[in-house]
Protein backbone atom coordinates (compact mmCIF):
# COMPACT_ATOMS: atom_id res chain seq x y z
CA UNK A 1 0.00 0.00 0.00
CA UNK A 2 1.17 3.14 -0.86
CA UNK A 3 1.39 6.88 1.16
CA UNK A 4 -2.06 7.74 -0.99
CA UNK A 5 -3.46 4.24 -0.83
CA UNK A 6 -3.31 4.50 2.96
CA UNK A 7 -4.21 8.02 3.65
CA UNK A 8 -7.43 7.05 1.34
CA UNK A 9 -8.21 3.79 3.46
CA UNK A 10 -7.20 5.03 7.33
CA UNK A 11 -8.11 8.93 6.35
CA UNK A 12 -12.21 8.33 5.94
CA UNK A 13 -12.16 6.66 9.33
CA UNK A 14 -10.27 9.07 10.83
CA UNK A 15 -11.44 12.07 9.94
CA UNK A 16 -13.39 13.99 12.28
CA UNK A 17 -12.53 11.57 15.57
CA UNK A 18 -9.68 14.06 16.50
CA UNK A 19 -7.47 11.00 16.40
CA UNK A 20 -3.61 11.66 15.04
CA UNK A 21 -3.67 9.51 11.49
CA UNK A 22 -1.00 6.16 11.89
CA UNK A 23 0.71 7.27 8.66
CA UNK A 24 1.07 10.79 10.25
CA UNK A 25 2.68 9.41 13.25
CA UNK A 26 5.16 7.02 11.36
CA UNK A 27 5.74 10.18 9.10
CA UNK A 28 6.45 12.72 11.99
CA UNK A 29 9.01 9.80 14.08
CA UNK A 30 10.89 9.35 10.56
CA UNK A 31 11.32 13.57 10.12
CA UNK A 32 12.28 13.89 13.68
CA UNK A 33 14.52 10.94 13.69
CA UNK A 34 18.04 10.99 12.05
CA UNK A 35 18.13 11.18 8.49
CA UNK A 36 19.36 8.80 5.86
CA UNK A 37 23.46 9.36 5.06
CA UNK A 38 23.47 8.10 1.62
CA UNK A 39 26.12 8.42 -1.25
CA UNK A 40 26.14 7.44 -4.62
CA UNK A 41 28.50 5.64 -6.67
CA UNK A 42 28.26 5.96 -10.38
CA UNK A 43 27.18 9.81 -11.82
CA UNK A 44 25.77 8.90 -14.89
CA UNK A 45 21.70 9.80 -15.83
CA UNK A 46 20.26 7.41 -13.53
CA UNK A 47 22.60 8.75 -10.42
CA UNK A 48 22.04 12.32 -10.54
CA UNK A 49 18.32 12.37 -11.77
CA UNK A 50 16.21 9.82 -9.67
CA UNK A 51 18.67 9.19 -6.65
CA UNK A 52 20.37 13.03 -6.62
CA UNK A 53 17.93 15.64 -8.28
CA UNK A 54 14.47 14.26 -7.90
CA UNK A 55 15.62 12.78 -4.38
CA UNK A 56 16.83 15.64 -2.78
CA UNK A 57 13.42 17.75 -4.21
CA UNK A 58 10.93 15.53 -2.67
CA UNK A 59 12.59 13.50 -0.02
CA UNK A 60 15.14 16.06 1.17
CA UNK A 61 13.43 15.74 5.06
CA UNK A 62 14.46 11.64 5.50
CA UNK A 63 17.60 11.41 3.09
CA UNK A 64 20.72 13.85 2.89
CA UNK A 65 23.65 12.99 0.17
CA UNK A 66 26.79 12.48 1.93
CA UNK A 67 29.29 11.22 -0.91
CA UNK A 68 29.40 11.16 -4.78
CA UNK A 69 31.63 9.09 -6.61
CA UNK A 70 32.34 8.30 -10.19
CA UNK A 71 35.89 7.03 -12.35
CA UNK A 72 35.04 10.05 -14.58
CA UNK A 73 36.29 12.99 -12.87
CA UNK A 74 34.59 15.80 -14.02
CA UNK A 75 31.58 14.27 -14.51
CA UNK A 76 31.13 13.93 -10.57
CA UNK A 77 32.04 17.32 -9.87
CA UNK A 78 28.87 18.11 -12.59
CA UNK A 79 27.06 15.81 -10.70
CA UNK A 80 27.51 17.80 -7.64
CA UNK A 81 26.47 21.37 -8.74
CA UNK A 82 23.49 19.35 -10.99
CA UNK A 83 22.22 17.89 -7.65
CA UNK A 84 22.89 20.86 -5.85
CA UNK A 85 24.36 19.45 -2.90
CA UNK A 86 27.02 20.20 -0.82
CA UNK A 87 29.27 17.05 0.04
CA UNK A 88 32.26 15.79 -1.21
CA UNK A 89 32.73 14.01 -4.65
CA UNK A 90 35.14 11.05 -5.07
CA UNK A 91 36.52 8.92 -8.10
CA UNK A 92 38.02 6.27 -5.20
CA UNK A 93 35.20 4.29 -3.26
CA UNK A 94 36.89 3.28 -0.57
CA UNK A 95 38.21 6.45 0.19
CA UNK A 96 34.60 7.87 -0.43
CA UNK A 97 33.16 5.10 2.11
CA UNK A 98 35.59 5.62 4.46
CA UNK A 99 35.20 9.67 4.96
CA UNK A 100 32.26 10.36 4.40
CA UNK A 101 30.55 7.28 6.16
CA UNK A 102 27.64 6.78 4.32
CA UNK A 103 24.70 4.25 6.50
CA UNK A 104 23.59 3.06 2.62
CA UNK A 105 24.91 3.49 -1.15
CA UNK A 106 23.25 3.45 -4.22
CA UNK A 107 24.47 1.68 -6.61
CA UNK A 108 23.83 3.42 -10.41
CA UNK A 109 27.27 2.42 -12.43
CA UNK A 110 27.61 0.64 -15.64
CA UNK A 111 26.15 -2.95 -15.04
CA UNK A 112 29.44 -4.58 -14.77
CA UNK A 113 30.51 -3.22 -11.89
CA UNK A 114 27.46 -3.96 -9.51
CA UNK A 115 29.29 -6.63 -7.95
CA UNK A 116 32.58 -4.76 -6.45
CA UNK A 117 30.53 -1.61 -5.17
CA UNK A 118 27.90 -3.90 -3.75
CA UNK A 119 30.69 -6.63 -1.90
CA UNK A 120 32.61 -3.91 -1.07
CA UNK A 121 30.48 -1.21 0.47
CA UNK A 122 28.85 -4.60 2.87
CA UNK A 123 32.26 -4.93 4.17
CA UNK A 124 32.39 -1.75 4.60
CA UNK A 125 29.85 -1.87 6.98
CA UNK A 126 26.94 -0.26 4.54
CA UNK A 127 23.53 -1.10 3.07
CA UNK A 128 23.21 -1.21 -0.52
CA UNK A 129 20.48 0.36 -2.78
CA UNK A 130 21.36 -1.23 -6.16
CA UNK A 131 19.72 -0.91 -9.56
CA UNK A 132 18.55 -3.37 -11.56
CA UNK A 133 20.13 -5.78 -12.82
CA UNK A 134 21.36 -6.94 -9.34
CA UNK A 135 24.89 -8.16 -11.66
CA UNK A 136 25.22 -9.39 -14.75
CA UNK A 137 26.37 -12.94 -14.46
CA UNK A 138 26.69 -16.23 -12.50
CA UNK A 139 29.61 -15.76 -10.98
CA UNK A 140 29.56 -11.91 -9.97
CA UNK A 141 25.87 -13.00 -8.63
CA UNK A 142 27.38 -15.90 -5.93
CA UNK A 143 29.67 -13.18 -4.70
CA UNK A 144 27.10 -10.73 -3.85
CA UNK A 145 25.21 -13.50 -1.94
CA UNK A 146 28.16 -14.83 -0.52
CA UNK A 147 29.02 -11.29 0.85
CA UNK A 148 25.89 -10.17 2.07
CA UNK A 149 25.44 -13.83 4.16
CA UNK A 150 29.21 -13.12 5.45
CA UNK A 151 28.70 -9.32 6.30
CA UNK A 152 25.02 -9.56 7.52
CA UNK A 153 24.07 -6.58 5.89
CA UNK A 154 20.98 -5.38 3.72
CA UNK A 155 21.01 -5.02 -0.35
CA UNK A 156 18.28 -3.72 -1.66
CA UNK A 157 17.28 -4.14 -5.92
CA UNK A 158 15.42 -1.49 -6.66
CA UNK A 159 12.56 -3.24 -9.22
CA UNK A 160 10.40 -0.10 -10.33
CA UNK A 161 8.28 -1.81 -12.89
CA UNK A 162 6.55 -3.82 -9.33
CA UNK A 163 4.85 -0.42 -8.20
CA UNK A 164 3.11 0.99 -11.60
CA UNK A 165 -0.74 1.16 -10.57
CA UNK A 166 -1.50 -1.10 -13.40
CA UNK A 167 0.97 -3.75 -12.88
CA UNK A 168 0.15 -4.13 -9.32
CA UNK A 169 -3.56 -4.45 -10.05
CA UNK A 170 -2.53 -7.31 -11.69
CA UNK A 171 -0.84 -8.56 -9.29
CA UNK A 172 -3.98 -7.68 -6.63
CA UNK A 173 -5.66 -10.02 -9.46
CA UNK A 174 -3.50 -12.95 -9.45
CA UNK A 175 -3.52 -13.50 -5.84
CA UNK A 176 -6.85 -13.04 -5.47
CA UNK A 177 -7.08 -16.34 -8.19
CA UNK A 178 -9.49 -14.37 -10.10
CA UNK A 179 -9.01 -16.71 -13.29
CA UNK A 180 -8.09 -19.43 -11.37
CA UNK A 181 -4.75 -21.39 -10.76
CA UNK A 182 -2.13 -19.83 -13.90
CA UNK A 183 -0.80 -22.51 -15.95
CA UNK A 184 0.97 -20.82 -18.58
CA UNK A 185 1.66 -17.19 -19.66
CA UNK A 186 2.60 -14.77 -23.29
CA UNK A 187 4.68 -12.17 -22.29
CA UNK A 188 6.26 -9.97 -25.22
CA UNK A 189 7.71 -6.64 -24.57
CA UNK A 190 9.02 -4.11 -27.47
CA UNK A 191 11.19 -1.73 -28.01
CA UNK A 192 10.72 0.90 -30.33
CA UNK A 193 13.41 2.25 -32.79
CA UNK A 194 13.91 5.04 -30.73
CA UNK A 195 14.20 3.75 -27.13
CA UNK A 196 15.80 0.19 -28.52
CA UNK A 197 18.24 1.79 -30.69
CA UNK A 198 19.46 3.95 -27.99
CA UNK A 199 20.82 0.35 -25.95
CA UNK A 200 23.05 -0.27 -29.04
CA UNK A 201 24.22 3.53 -28.69
CA UNK A 202 25.54 3.19 -25.64
CA UNK A 203 27.68 0.69 -23.19
CA UNK A 204 24.45 -1.78 -23.03
CA UNK A 205 25.82 -2.65 -26.91
CA UNK A 206 28.70 -4.92 -25.18
CA UNK A 207 28.05 -7.82 -23.26
CA UNK A 208 30.43 -7.44 -21.57
CA UNK A 209 29.24 -4.14 -19.45
CA UNK A 210 25.46 -4.96 -19.54
CA UNK A 211 25.38 -9.02 -20.01
CA UNK A 212 23.24 -8.47 -23.19
CA UNK A 213 19.72 -6.66 -23.32
CA UNK A 214 18.46 -10.23 -21.89
CA UNK A 215 20.06 -9.14 -18.28
CA UNK A 216 19.97 -5.37 -18.75
CA UNK A 217 16.83 -4.75 -19.51
CA UNK A 218 14.83 -8.44 -19.20
CA UNK A 219 15.92 -8.39 -15.59
CA UNK A 220 12.46 -6.14 -15.05
CA UNK A 221 10.46 -8.46 -16.99
CA UNK A 222 11.38 -11.63 -15.27
CA UNK A 223 11.38 -9.69 -12.19
CA UNK A 224 7.53 -9.19 -13.08
CA UNK A 225 6.98 -12.48 -14.34
CA UNK A 226 8.87 -14.01 -10.54
CA UNK A 227 6.96 -11.46 -8.93
CA UNK A 228 3.24 -12.12 -10.68
CA UNK A 229 3.53 -15.65 -10.82
CA UNK A 230 5.20 -15.67 -7.22
CA UNK A 231 7.36 -18.78 -8.23
CA UNK A 232 10.68 -18.75 -9.17
CA UNK A 233 12.55 -20.44 -12.34
CA UNK A 234 13.35 -23.92 -12.73
CA UNK A 235 14.62 -23.83 -16.90
CA UNK A 236 15.00 -21.76 -19.70
CA UNK A 237 15.51 -22.64 -23.42
CA UNK A 238 16.21 -19.72 -25.68
CA UNK A 239 17.01 -18.27 -29.31
CA UNK A 240 18.92 -14.57 -29.78
CA UNK A 241 20.63 -13.05 -32.83
CA UNK A 242 21.99 -9.53 -33.52
CA UNK A 243 20.37 -9.37 -37.27
CA UNK A 244 19.45 -5.47 -37.05
CA UNK A 245 21.86 -3.18 -35.54
CA UNK A 246 25.87 -3.53 -35.43
CA UNK A 247 27.55 -4.94 -38.17
CA UNK A 248 23.89 -5.38 -40.47
CA UNK A 249 24.07 -1.70 -42.08
CA UNK A 250 27.40 -0.69 -44.10
CA UNK A 251 26.35 3.27 -43.05
CA UNK A 252 29.06 3.08 -40.10
CA UNK A 253 30.87 5.60 -37.75
CA UNK A 254 32.21 5.90 -34.61
CA UNK A 255 29.70 8.54 -33.34
CA UNK A 256 26.46 10.18 -34.90
CA UNK A 257 28.03 14.25 -34.66
CA UNK A 258 31.00 12.90 -36.94
CA UNK A 259 29.17 10.97 -39.36
CA UNK A 260 29.47 10.94 -42.95
CA UNK A 261 25.80 9.58 -43.38
CA UNK A 262 23.73 11.69 -41.55
CA UNK A 263 21.33 12.31 -44.50
CA UNK A 264 20.85 9.23 -44.90
CA UNK A 265 20.63 7.04 -41.78
CA UNK A 266 17.05 7.16 -40.41
CA UNK A 267 18.95 6.64 -36.80
CA UNK A 268 21.02 9.85 -36.98
CA UNK A 269 20.77 11.37 -33.82
CA UNK A 270 21.68 14.90 -33.10
CA UNK A 271 22.78 15.27 -29.29
CA UNK A 272 23.59 18.84 -29.46
CA UNK A 273 19.99 19.41 -29.33
CA UNK A 274 19.40 18.03 -25.79
CA UNK A 275 21.66 20.33 -23.14
CA UNK A 276 21.02 17.66 -20.30
CA UNK A 277 23.10 15.20 -22.33
CA UNK A 278 26.11 17.75 -23.59
CA UNK A 279 26.47 18.96 -19.74
CA UNK A 280 25.95 15.15 -18.85
CA UNK A 281 27.98 13.53 -20.98
CA UNK A 282 29.74 15.53 -24.11
CA UNK A 283 31.35 17.58 -21.40
CA UNK A 284 33.06 14.59 -19.92
CA UNK A 285 34.23 12.37 -22.83
CA UNK A 286 37.62 13.73 -22.86
CA UNK A 287 38.03 11.41 -19.91
CA UNK A 288 37.02 8.44 -20.79
CA UNK A 289 36.42 8.15 -24.41
CA UNK A 290 32.78 7.35 -24.06
CA UNK A 291 30.71 8.22 -26.77
CA UNK A 292 27.21 9.18 -25.90
CA UNK A 293 25.92 9.47 -29.10
CA UNK A 294 27.43 6.32 -30.44
CA UNK A 295 27.00 4.75 -33.96
CA UNK A 296 24.52 1.77 -33.74
CA UNK A 297 26.41 0.30 -36.68
CA UNK A 298 29.42 -0.49 -34.87
CA UNK A 299 30.73 -3.59 -35.56
CA UNK A 300 31.48 -4.26 -31.92
CA UNK A 301 28.03 -4.85 -30.89
CA UNK A 302 27.77 -8.28 -29.32
CA UNK A 303 24.57 -8.30 -27.78
CA UNK A 304 21.35 -9.73 -29.16
CA UNK A 305 18.64 -7.64 -30.91
CA UNK A 306 15.58 -10.25 -31.16
CA UNK A 307 15.24 -12.69 -28.37
CA UNK A 308 12.93 -15.89 -27.46
CA UNK A 309 12.71 -17.58 -24.29
CA UNK A 310 10.87 -19.92 -22.90
CA UNK A 311 10.76 -20.82 -19.52
CA UNK A 312 9.94 -23.59 -17.08
CA UNK A 313 8.67 -22.47 -13.23
CA UNK A 314 8.99 -24.13 -10.65
CA UNK A 315 4.97 -24.16 -10.03
CA UNK A 316 4.94 -25.80 -13.18
CA UNK A 317 3.69 -22.87 -15.03
CA UNK A 318 4.80 -22.30 -18.33
CA UNK A 319 6.32 -18.72 -20.07
CA UNK A 320 6.93 -17.91 -23.43
CA UNK A 321 8.41 -14.03 -23.73
CA UNK A 322 10.44 -12.49 -26.27
CA UNK A 323 12.13 -8.93 -26.88
CA UNK A 324 12.35 -7.05 -29.56
CA UNK A 325 14.25 -3.96 -30.36
CA UNK A 326 13.37 -2.16 -33.08
CA UNK A 327 9.40 -1.80 -33.24
CA UNK A 328 7.67 1.22 -34.47
CA UNK A 329 6.01 2.01 -31.16
CA UNK A 330 7.11 0.90 -27.96
CA UNK A 331 5.12 -1.42 -25.13
CA UNK A 332 4.32 -5.32 -23.92
CA UNK A 333 1.65 -7.63 -24.18
CA UNK A 334 0.80 -9.79 -21.05
CA UNK A 335 -1.34 -12.62 -20.83
CA UNK A 336 -1.94 -14.79 -18.02
CA UNK A 337 -3.77 -18.12 -18.93
CA UNK A 338 -5.72 -19.95 -15.97
CA UNK A 339 -8.11 -22.71 -15.06
CA UNK A 340 -10.68 -20.67 -14.99
CA UNK A 341 -10.13 -17.56 -17.85
CA UNK A 342 -7.77 -15.31 -19.07
CA UNK A 343 -6.62 -12.05 -17.88
CA UNK A 344 -4.51 -9.71 -20.17
CA UNK A 345 -3.07 -6.38 -21.33
CA UNK A 346 -2.11 -4.84 -23.86
CA UNK A 347 0.49 -1.61 -22.71
CA UNK A 348 1.03 1.27 -25.17
CA UNK A 349 4.40 2.95 -23.64
CA UNK A 350 5.58 5.24 -26.46
CA UNK A 351 3.26 5.76 -28.93
CA UNK A 352 2.42 7.47 -32.19
CA UNK A 353 -1.55 7.76 -31.29
CA UNK A 354 -2.85 9.74 -28.38
CA UNK A 355 -1.43 8.75 -25.31
CA UNK A 356 -4.88 7.44 -22.67
CA UNK A 357 -4.39 8.56 -19.31
CA UNK A 358 -5.09 4.57 -17.96
CA UNK A 359 -3.89 0.87 -18.92
CA UNK A 360 -6.56 -1.58 -19.29
CA UNK A 361 -6.78 -5.23 -17.69
CA UNK A 362 -8.91 -7.68 -19.30
CA UNK A 363 -10.43 -10.59 -17.98
CA UNK A 364 -12.45 -12.87 -19.34
CA UNK A 365 -13.86 -15.94 -17.51
CA UNK A 366 -13.92 -19.58 -19.47
CA UNK A 367 -18.33 -19.54 -20.67
CA UNK A 368 -18.47 -16.52 -19.25
CA UNK A 369 -18.23 -12.71 -20.01
CA UNK A 370 -15.20 -10.18 -20.38
CA UNK A 371 -14.43 -8.05 -18.21
CA UNK A 372 -12.68 -4.38 -18.69
CA UNK A 373 -10.37 -2.70 -15.61
CA UNK A 374 -9.05 0.89 -16.32
CA UNK A 375 -6.35 1.60 -14.10
CA UNK A 376 -5.10 5.54 -14.12
CA UNK A 377 -1.66 6.35 -14.74
CA UNK A 378 0.55 8.15 -11.43
CA UNK A 379 2.79 10.49 -12.19
CA UNK A 380 6.13 10.01 -12.02
CA UNK A 381 9.16 8.39 -14.09
CA UNK A 382 7.87 4.99 -15.16
CA UNK A 383 4.07 5.12 -15.13
CA UNK A 384 4.17 6.23 -11.52
CA UNK A 385 6.70 3.48 -9.95
CA UNK A 386 10.06 5.65 -9.62
CA UNK A 387 8.01 7.71 -7.13
CA UNK A 388 5.92 5.02 -5.28
CA UNK A 389 9.02 2.76 -4.90
CA UNK A 390 10.97 5.61 -3.60
CA UNK A 391 8.31 6.58 -1.03
CA UNK A 392 8.67 2.94 0.49
CA UNK A 393 12.59 3.44 0.22
CA UNK A 394 13.46 6.57 1.47
CA UNK A 395 9.96 7.92 3.32
CA UNK A 396 8.80 4.99 5.11
CA UNK A 397 10.12 1.62 4.88
CA UNK A 398 8.22 0.47 7.93
CA UNK A 399 4.72 0.75 5.71
CA UNK A 400 3.45 -2.76 5.67
CA UNK A 401 4.07 -4.58 1.90
CA UNK A 402 0.58 -6.45 1.02
CA UNK A 403 1.87 -6.60 -2.44
CA UNK A 404 5.18 -7.58 -1.56
CA UNK A 405 6.88 -4.92 -4.09
CA UNK A 406 9.97 -4.71 -2.15
CA UNK A 407 12.65 -6.66 -3.42
CA UNK A 408 16.27 -8.39 -1.89
CA UNK A 409 19.18 -10.21 -3.36
CA UNK A 410 17.68 -13.50 -3.71
CA UNK A 411 14.93 -11.73 -6.25
CA UNK A 412 17.40 -9.64 -7.92
CA UNK A 413 19.25 -13.22 -8.71
CA UNK A 414 16.65 -14.62 -9.37
CA UNK A 415 15.66 -12.30 -12.05
CA UNK A 416 18.92 -12.14 -13.74
CA UNK A 417 19.68 -15.80 -13.79
CA UNK A 418 16.77 -16.18 -16.22
CA UNK A 419 18.67 -13.70 -18.51
CA UNK A 420 22.04 -15.56 -17.80
CA UNK A 421 20.59 -19.16 -18.14
CA UNK A 422 18.57 -17.84 -21.63
CA UNK A 423 22.30 -16.53 -22.84
CA UNK A 424 23.85 -19.95 -21.69
CA UNK A 425 21.10 -21.84 -23.70
CA UNK A 426 21.35 -19.86 -26.54
CA UNK A 427 24.95 -20.29 -27.11
CA UNK A 428 25.54 -24.08 -26.15
CA UNK A 429 21.59 -24.33 -28.37
CA UNK A 430 20.50 -26.53 -24.74
CA UNK A 431 18.15 -25.95 -21.84
CA UNK A 432 19.96 -24.44 -18.79
CA UNK A 433 19.24 -24.95 -15.11
CA UNK A 434 18.96 -22.00 -12.85
CA UNK A 435 19.46 -24.61 -10.09
CA UNK A 436 23.45 -25.10 -11.61
CA UNK A 437 24.33 -21.50 -11.95
CA UNK A 438 24.12 -20.58 -7.89
CA UNK A 439 23.26 -22.31 -4.80
CA UNK A 440 20.05 -20.71 -4.81
CA UNK A 441 17.45 -23.74 -5.53
CA UNK A 442 14.31 -22.47 -7.25
CA UNK A 443 11.17 -23.19 -5.22
CA UNK A 444 7.26 -23.46 -6.13
CA UNK A 445 6.87 -20.71 -3.90
CA UNK A 446 8.87 -17.22 -3.67
CA UNK A 447 10.04 -17.38 -0.44
CA UNK A 448 9.91 -14.40 1.80
N1 LIG B 1 15.38 0.96 -12.96
C1 LIG B 1 15.41 1.65 -14.07
O1 LIG B 1 14.37 1.84 -14.66
C2 LIG B 1 16.72 2.18 -14.60
C3 LIG B 1 16.72 3.21 -15.55
C4 LIG B 1 17.97 3.65 -16.01
C5 LIG B 1 19.13 3.09 -15.54
N2 LIG B 1 19.09 2.10 -14.63
C6 LIG B 1 20.33 1.47 -14.13
O2 LIG B 1 21.15 2.46 -13.54
C7 LIG B 1 22.52 2.18 -13.78
C8 LIG B 1 23.18 3.39 -14.43
O3 LIG B 1 22.59 3.61 -15.69
P1 LIG B 1 22.69 5.02 -16.41
O4 LIG B 1 21.65 5.03 -17.48
O5 LIG B 1 22.70 6.10 -15.40
O6 LIG B 1 24.12 4.91 -17.12
P2 LIG B 1 25.17 6.08 -17.39
O7 LIG B 1 26.06 5.62 -18.45
O8 LIG B 1 24.44 7.37 -17.58
O9 LIG B 1 25.96 6.18 -16.01
C9 LIG B 1 26.84 5.21 -15.56
C10 LIG B 1 27.92 5.90 -14.73
O10 LIG B 1 28.78 4.89 -14.19
C11 LIG B 1 30.10 5.37 -14.28
N3 LIG B 1 31.02 4.25 -14.26
C12 LIG B 1 31.38 3.45 -15.29
N4 LIG B 1 32.24 2.52 -14.87
C13 LIG B 1 32.43 2.73 -13.55
C14 LIG B 1 33.22 2.09 -12.56
N5 LIG B 1 33.99 1.03 -12.83
N6 LIG B 1 33.17 2.59 -11.31
C15 LIG B 1 32.40 3.65 -11.00
N7 LIG B 1 31.63 4.29 -11.91
C16 LIG B 1 31.64 3.83 -13.16
C17 LIG B 1 30.15 6.16 -15.57
O11 LIG B 1 31.24 7.07 -15.58
C18 LIG B 1 28.81 6.85 -15.53
O12 LIG B 1 28.86 8.10 -14.90
C19 LIG B 1 22.57 0.93 -14.65
O13 LIG B 1 22.84 -0.18 -13.85
C20 LIG B 1 21.17 0.85 -15.22
O14 LIG B 1 20.75 -0.47 -15.46
C21 LIG B 1 17.90 1.64 -14.14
Amino acid sequence: MNRRQFMVKTGAAIAGTGLVSPLASVMAQQTSAKKMRLAIIGTGIRGVNTYGKELMADYSDYVEIVGLCDINPSRVKFAKQYIGVNCPTFTDFETMVKQAKPDKIVVTTVDAYHNKYIVKGMEMGCDIITEKPMTIDEFKCRQILDAEKSTGRNCIVTFNYRYSPHRQKIKQLLMEERVGRITSADFHWYLDIYHGASYFRRWHRLREKGGTLLVHKATHHFDLLNWWLDSEAEEVFAYGLLEFYGKNNPLRSTHCRQCNFRDKCKFYFDITKNKHLMELYVAHEKEDGYLRDGCLWRKDINIYDKMAVQIKYANKVQVSYSLTTYSPYEGYRIAFNGTKGRLEAWVHENQPWPMQNYDQIRVTDNFGRTELINVQHSTGGHAGGDTRMKDKIFKNPNLPDPYRQSAGTRDGAMSILIGIAARNSIETGKPVRLGDLTDLKPQPKRPV
